[in-house]
């Protein structure tokens, strides 16, 4: 095969790729699409030396053990159209009304410290040009006890590689204005292609990392003041655009400011969002995330030397490995809470209409109602359908009747099973459903004590993670394993979910307390073995 010649792509081979690249990245390509596919994925057969498409595709499926190919698919079809200041708009209101707004709550608080993610920055002109907009406003940042960090993402490992060396063509920085140009650039003569350099300083405050939106865990560990999502969102369909804007409003901190593309719109979700005109939003008061009284903010992950491109190996056949692609979920008591926690809020105080639920009861609603519960070693699974705004939660105590012959919501199985029945039963579509998942601490302390096997907790816990995966729903958030209880308020209407921990059981409130012997009293008649906080 000459590396000019043209294979075809058919109709059906067609509808493969589509269905994988939905799968993988959320990117939902439309029929005429094909020939995009078939150009843009032609350099990957002849990397193999393939002659159909078909057999590429039989690759993928059969031989990437290592999911090494699968990346550089996804790169392939990817657009990454960018630039240094687009939308210019954005980037004056940052400093004409975000800026003075934050340095104000640091005046307010003390805290001198802001947060930003650029979500899909493609080659690095979004986060660099914000990175110049806080200098320019703030001034070096560490001189004035500014702790300003930028996170810079993308599922695309070779643009991810170019932002992180920031140097750019000549043709990139065309439209930069000149002061800007002299400010935040040096001349470089290392590559005569590429020979203006984002300054040091300006590329000190990014950190880089893969992050793919439909993975169902970030590795993120803060909340940020501002997030720039622009001009990916379009090439989603609407069930991936809401997840996402659920998500990134679980990820904001009260107030928070949202920024998307000139063609993008936040349309089904505008009860989570304040429209500030010109596709920028706040989050909105209200609805949970911006009544949170506190948030944790731990710092991002630190920024690493490693380049951001996997390691491949000097030939273009990826290398064969028995690691498995995905890793699958387990249970690991405390670390998994630990890991996850700060992604979760603490306290709703929502003024919506609250129900409280016990081990074994489900309850699902479309009007504003505050799901909330107490947890131990039961788990607490949230469902929420982003489309219709339909959600609800259920308190399980242990995954299934040994048994075999209860049916009663005390066990996950059909705890599970009725809370999706309830959502659909009300017009919410299973397909489209979300998960947060809750609780499962070791509060006996079995795994302190060095008791061997799975603690009831960490059963729980398994057992809601193998079943949302067996089921396709993405788990969203999760705060469990641990030591301790946890109160859940999970807002039916909007998805959000506040955990406060309860150190102590005996911190619980009376009332909450004997619902729970009841119920422990009514579970022990069933099933002998039952472990309740
Ligand atoms: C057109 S660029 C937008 C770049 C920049 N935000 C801007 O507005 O100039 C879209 C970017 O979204 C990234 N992208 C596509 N699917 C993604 C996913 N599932 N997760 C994260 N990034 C994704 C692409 O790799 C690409 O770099």
């Amino acid at each position: 095969m000459s590396d000019n010649s043209t294979i075809t792509l058919t109709e059906k081979e067609f509808s493969l790729f589509r269905e994988l690249i939905y799968k993988e990245a959320g990117i939902s390509l439309g029929q005429g699409k094909q020939q995009l596919i078939e150009s843009r994925l032609s350099k990957r057969l002849r990397a193999f030396n393939l002659t159909s498409f078909i057999q590429y595709y039989k690759y993928l499926n059969e031989n990437d053990r290592n999911g090494e190919e699968r990346l550089k698919m996804i790169n392939a079809l990817t657009t990454n159209k960018t630039d240094f200041f687009r939308e210019q708009h954005h980037f004056d209101y940052l400093r004409s009304s975000v800026f003075p707004m934050l340095e104000k709550r640091a005046k307010e608080t003390g805290e001198r410290k802001i947060r930003i993610w650029s979500a899909a920055c493609s080659t690095g002109e979004e986060p660099y040009t914000l990175a110049m907009s806080v200098l320019d406003h703030f001034g070096p940042t560490s001189f004035h006890g500014w702790d300003i960090r930028i996170l810079a993402s993308d599922v695309d490992t070779d643009v991810l590689a170019h932002a992180q060396k920031g140097v750019y063509a000549a043709d990139r920085v065309t439209d930069v204005p000149k002061e800007i140009l002299k400010r935040h650039f040096v001349k470089t003569s290392k590559d005569p292609e590429a020979p203006f350099q984002v300054r040091p300083e300006v590329q000190e405050l990014v950190t880089f990392r893969r992050i793919n939106f439909i993975e169902p865990q970030w590795p993120i560990n803060t909340y940020f003041d501002i997030i720039f999502c622009r001009n990916v969102m379009i090439y989603f369909d609407e069930v991936t655009q809401d997840r996402l804007l659920t998500r990134f409003s679980d990820q904001l901190v009260p107030c928070g400011h949202l920024f998307i593309g000139h063609s993008e719109s936040i349309l089904r979700l505008d009860q989570l969002y304040t429209s500030l005109g010109s596709t920028m939003y706040r989050l909105s008061g209200g609805v949970g995330a911006a009544s949170r009284k506190k948030y944790e903010d731990a710092t991002l992950p630190p920024a690493s030397d490693e380049p951001a491109q996997p390691r491949s190996g000097n030939s273009e056949k990826p290398a064969q490995s028995s690691t498995p692609r995905r890793a699958t979920s387990h249970v690991r008591g405390t670390e998994v809470a630990a890991s996850m926690q700060p992604q979760i809020a603490l306290d709703s105080d929502v003024r919506v209409p609250a129900h409280s639920i016990i081990v074994g009861e489900v309850k699902a609603s479309r009007n504003p109602l505050k799901v909330t519960t107490l947890l131990g070693s039961c788990v607490g699974v949230g469902l929420y359908d982003p489309k219709v705004r339909i959600g609800g939660m259920n308190h399980f105590m242990l995954p299934n009747n040994s048994s075999g012959d209860g049916t009663s919501a005390t066990y996950g199985i059909h705890a599970m099973e009725l809370l999706i029945n309830e959502i659909m039963k009300l017009g919410g579509d299973r397909r489209r459903l979300i998960a947060k998942v809750f609780g499962g601490g070791d509060v006996l302390g079995k795994r302190a004590s060095g008791t061997p096997g799975l603690s009831i907790g960490e059963q729980n816990i398994q057992f809601a993670l193998q079943f949302l995966e067996t089921d396709s729903i993405p788990v969203v958030a999760k705060d469990i394993g641990g030591t301790t209880g946890r109160q859940i308020q999970f807002l039916a209407h909007t998805g959000q979910a506040f955990v406060r921990p309860v150190p102590r059981v005996d911190e619980m409130c009376e009332e909450d307390m004997q619902k729970i012997r009841r119920s422990a009293r009514a579970a022990a008649a069933e099933e002998t073995c039952v472990v309740l906080f």
